[in-house]
């Protein structure tokens, strides 16, 4: 297959020296270029790959108004030897555009997504970082930048990946608490695009949460929080005996995750019993009160797996057994780390390599 190469525009002086690869943060620093594709017209023009830098946009871009706007996360992982490895990015493609046909937003090319990131990485695979849990996080985003208030689809837009070296944004076991006053997401919404605005709906409930102690919620469905949706932003799982049990995706209130998706198919694989159906907050208490339940997990690019071990609900908080002798989710968390950073053969096909 051909793939498109884009112009590039090289940063004069290289920043890589100014950062502290022993002390890194999610999110904080970034490598040294971007890619930046417009949209106006009804067409994109073609991307460039510029010096990490400022937008500039007006004050009335739609973006600012109305929101439109999306995200995508995925990772490159570098091994000892200095190979690279991204995970599964023709499936961040694929939801990223299916965010944009849910916001009104013009659907991204496939040479420009896929080539311009394998681009881009390769142009600054110096800043990805060696070690456990390191990675270099990609994120490519969409915003509409129409200069004009009226509420209506903005006209123009920009499609942009940024990458950050950064280490693992969790570790440990995290103690969630079951959201019954605040919502993620509800039918007929936006729950399954990865949506800026969802996340900005979830810092508030996020930081009650965080001031109770906990360090993440679990969503439960809008009109009656009978049902469990997401733990924070990541999807959820439990393993009953040998079942692994997921909420199903079709009431579009679920984000569609990538790591959900893999490791249904790995537990299947594996000989466990995979159900993706309604769980209900009654289940899953009962479950761990007698023991039914034997892990409970997060599951999404950050962490990959991220335990629970506490579960607070009402005035009660249900203490989850030892995660580290958890068969299933240590199992697939560490062969999913295997294969992320090329440790195991990748036999189905989810890595790409520059
Ligand atoms: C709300 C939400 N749910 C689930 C996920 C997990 O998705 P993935 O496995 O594709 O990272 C994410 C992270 O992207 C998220 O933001």
């Amino acid at each position: 297959m051909k793939h498109s190469t884009f112009p590039v525009q090289k940063i004069a002086t290289s920043k890589l020296s100014s950062i502290n690869f022993d002390n890194l943060k999610f999110g904080r620093d970034f490598s040294d270029h971007m890619l930046l594709a417009e949209y106006n017209d009804e067409i994109w023009k073609t991307p460039q790959i510029l010096p990490y830098q400022p937008l500039e946009l007006f004050p009335a871009a739609s973006v600012f108004h109305y929101g439109q706007a999306i995200f995508e996360g995925l990772k490159a992982h570098k091994n000892d030897a200095g190979e690279v490895f991204i995970f599964r990015a023709d499936e961040n493609f694929k939801r990223l555009n299916s965010s944009a046909a849910r916001m009104s937003m013009p659907e991204i090319p496939e040479d420009i997504f896929m080539d311009g990131l394998m681009q881009l990485i390769e142009l600054d695979k110096d800043w990805i970082p060696v070690g456990d849990g390191m990675s270099l996080y990609l994120r490519p985003f969409m915003i509409a930048d129409d200069p004009f208030l009226g509420v209506k689809p903005s006209g123009s837009y920009k499609f942009m990946i940024i990458t950050s070296p950064s280490a693992s944004y969790y570790s440990g076991a995290v103690k969630v608490k079951i959201e019954s006053h605040y919502s993620r997401a509800a039918v007929g919404g936006v729950g399954a695009a990865k949506a800026a605005g969802n996340y900005a709906a979830s810092l508030l409930p996020a930081k009650k949460a965080q001031e109770e102690g906990y360090d993440q919620l679990i969503w439960t469905d809008a009109k009656n929080h009978q049902y469990l949706e997401e733990s924070g932003t990541m999807n959820l799982m439990l393993v009953k005996g040998k079942k692994v049990l997921t909420p199903p995706l079709d009431s579009k209130t679920i984000l569609p995750g990538i790591t959900r998706k893999s490791i249904l198919q790995l537990a299947e694989e594996w000989g466990y019993e995979v159900m993706e159906r309604p769980i209900t907050v009654t289940e899953l208490v009962e479950g761990i009160e007698d023991n039914s339940i034997s892990e409970l997990f997060g599951v999404g690019t950050a962490a990959t797996i991220a335990p629970i071990s506490v579960v607070g609900y009402k005035d009660n908080q249900l203490q989850l057994p030892d995660y580290t002798k958890w068969e299933f989710s240590n199992k697939v968390k560490q062969y999913l780390e295997e294969l992320k950073t090329g440790k195991v053969k990748d036999t189905h096909n989810w890595i790409e390599t520059l």
